[in-house]
């Protein structure tokens, strides 16, 4: 056992305090100086990922339930004979503008002052349907699919009726058709 001579005192320096407030400060700091950091770089993601993250506005001038404008009823036979019209708008793809391009084709009906639309492609294999106005019926030339006036079928050799779009005329007199296409060779019509 060790003593301290009598009369000296101990002359051992007093320990540091940990460190406990700069280390909290800089901690601070990081966290801050992330976030501070991680703006930019998140609204230039969600500029990157809007087009992909949007929903279906893929065509200008369509609305938001995927209607788009045709024609006039003006521009319609009134005794209900079909014309035939093309969608024409400019698709949007992620980030590109197409300008004026082909959506689709379309027949138009005035029957009786209300509009109806067929797509024009055969529910058979994917030919487009012709009008026979000699008969007064739809005809397809690849493999003889024939449909009366209504789009019914009047043959076997289409698996279904002509493809019905729906349509809606707004006050101005514009009629507006929500373009789809549908699965072919098969009896129910599904949306693809
Ligand atoms: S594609 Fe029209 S009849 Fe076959």
């Amino acid at each position: 056992m060790t003593h301290a001579a009598p009369g000296t005192a101990s002359t051992s320096p007093p320990s540091p305090e940990p460190p406990r407030r700069n280390f909290l400060a800089e901690a601070a700091s990081y966290v801050i100086g992330g976030i501070v950091g991680l703006v930019p770089v998140a609204a230039g993601l969600a500029f990157f990922a809007d087009p992909i993250l949007r929903k279906k506005a893929t065509m200008r001038g369509q609305s938001e339930d995927g209607y788009l404008s045709v024609a006039k009823v003006s521009d319609l036979p009134k005794d209900g004979t079909p014309l035939r019209f093309s969608i024409i708008a400019d698709k949007i793809d992620s980030w590109n503008l197409f300008k004026q391009q082909t959506v689709g084709t379309v027949y138009l009906r005035n029957v009786e002052g209300s509009v109806i639309a067929f797509n024009d492609v055969c529910p058979h294999l994917g030919c487009k349907i012709d009008y026979k106005s000699s008969n007064k019926s739809f005809f397809c030339p690849c493999h003889a699919s024939a449909f009366k006036l209504d789009g019914s079928k009047s043959n076997p050799v289409p698996p279904r009726d002509m493809d019905a779009l729906d349509v809606r005329v707004d006050p101005s007199g514009a009629i507006w058709v929500k373009y789809q296409n549908f699965k072919r060779g098969v009896e129910k019509q599904e949306v693809l």
